[in-house]
């Protein structure tokens, strides 16, 4: 008999999802079939994400807490991880069968058709790589999906793994990246995020821009929504910015990443911008879109941050207000260029500064929310809300989650007139009006 049941789990970013969705595409294409249960499972897949220690770690003792039941399994480490270490893993992890980088599914596919035990490393590129249009697995219903349109990155910020991992940009040609749209729309999706390391170099290897790519979208009747993510502020144009305005179905948000409010820090970070450039983007967003919500990133505790450093990144997410923040504690990692500094600021001092701008953030971004009580807005609505028999969960015009309690049946993938009445600090209320 075939085994042919796989169960699959993925941490990490946007792009891991998008990865593991495809992967299901593939393996269902070729007989396997999906199970939740991990009992039943001849092969478990774990995407893995190295970009902080913390990261790499979850997902390696998953694996591992199963090994007591590894009778009969193959376990299977992919993504960025066994990117990063290669044939490392299977030296610290003896129980690991089959490692595979993030551009190498195709060739993971047919080695799970034909495995009969041994170690195996996938790290070669599939040559299909964009010859091919695969799209993400949609599960029945689902009206919203991610759409990639580049590979890797070349921005070597000096803390970060993924140009090691994911390697070199390369963008998704815009057939193809239109053909896959294409599909997705027949499958029923209304809603499209375009996803990249950072979307604004969208095409600059290829002789095709990003917003060529968002108007084309845009053209599509079927589509509702668009968004994207992760800009890099040193890529950020003021046509783009011109969009917020030009294109009703873009949501009104820009996923913006800070990382630090110290011009220092930037520049040992190799960020490329300074603090008042940074300010400069977001005065001109504002001015063309006044009630667009902007979100960030920031690390704390990087090597040289002093108390004087910090102290500027607090003061200016006070200036600022995003709408919300990510905030990490820095972790150093192999093959990175911050790897070579010291890790000076000490764990409980990282402690310190990431609860001092979480609590900063927490108040911020609730009155950012009831800031927007009383408004009159066409919410896109996704999906019933598992938190309460009876809601509904949307997006705003600005991408905010909305919660709206009501009768009516049957509104999901509808844009509808929803008054907000309530901001919490995760949460938006609204009713249908
Ligand atoms: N390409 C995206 C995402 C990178 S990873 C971007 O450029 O923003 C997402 C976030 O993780 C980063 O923005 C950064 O804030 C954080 N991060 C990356 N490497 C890190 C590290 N070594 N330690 C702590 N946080 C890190
Ligand atoms: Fe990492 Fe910087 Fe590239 Fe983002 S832009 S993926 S932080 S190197
Ligand atoms: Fe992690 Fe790889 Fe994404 S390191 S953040 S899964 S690109």
């Amino acid at each position: 008999m075939m085994r042919n049941r796989y169960y699959i789990k993925t941490y990490g970013c946007q792009m891991n999802f998008y990865d593991s969705e495809r992967l299901k595409t593939l393996l269902n294409k070729e007989g396997f079939s999906e199970v939740k249960d991990l009992e039943t499972a001849d092969f478990i897949i774990v995407n893995t994400c190295s970009v902080r220690k913390h990261a790499e770690d979850r997902a390696i003792s998953f694996l591992e807490s199963l090994k007591s039941s590894k009778n009969k399994k193959v376990f299977c480490l992919v993504g960025c991880t066994p990117s990063l270490y290669k044939e490392e893993i299977f030296e610290r992890f003896d129980f690991i069968d089959i490692i595979c980088g993030p551009n190498s599914y195709k060739k993971f596919v047919n080695t799970l058709k034909e495995y009969s035990g041994g170690k195996i490393g996938l790290f070669e590129e599939d040559e299909i790589l964009y010859q091919e249009t695969l799209v993400p697995y949609i599960e029945k219903g689902k009206i919203t999906s991610f759409v990639s349109i580049t590979k890797g990155c070349e921005n070597f910020c000096s803390y970060c793994v993924v140009p090691y991992t994911r390697g070199k940009l390369i963008s998704k040609p815009i057939n193809i990246i239109i053909e896959e749209i294409k599909i997705l729309i027949d499958k029923g999706v209304k809603e499209i995020f375009l996803i990249g390391q950072n979307v604004n170099e969208y095409g600059k290897d290829i002789g095709e821009n990003f917003i060529d790519l968002l108007i084309r979208i845009h053209d599509f009747d079927e589509i509702l929504r668009i968004g994207f993510l992760t800009s890099h502020p040193k890529d950020i144009s003021d046509d783009l910015i011109n969009l917020f305005k030009k294109l009703p179905k873009l949501y009104k948000h820009l996923h913006l990443p800070l990382q630090s409010g110290s011009d220092k820090i930037l520049k040992l970070m190799n960020r490329k911008y300074t603090i008042d450039q940074y300010l400069k983007i977001i005065e001109k967003v504002k001015k063309v879109s006044p009630n667009i919500s902007i979100t960030s990133d920031v690390i704390v505790g990087f090597p040289y941050e002093e108390d004087v450093d910090f102290e500027k990144t607090y003061k200016v997410i006070e200036e600022i207000k995003f709408d919300d923040l990510y905030v990490f504690k820095y972790s150093p990692r192999p093959k990175t260029v911050a790897n070579e500094y010291p890790d000076n600021v000490l764990k409980e001092e990282k402690e310190r500064r990431h609860q001092l701008i979480l609590n900063l953030q927490e108040k911020i971004s609730l009155m950012r929310n009831m800031k927007m009580v009383g408004e009159i807005d066409n919410v896109f609505i996704r999906k019933k809300s598992i938190k309460k028999e009876g809601t509904y969960i949307g997006r705003t015009f600005n991408n905010k989650p909305v919660l709206i309690e009501t009768d009516i049946k049957d509104i999901e993938g509808k844009v509808l007139k929803v008054k907000i009445i309530k901001g919490e600090r995760h949460y938006l209320w609204g009713e249908i009006i």
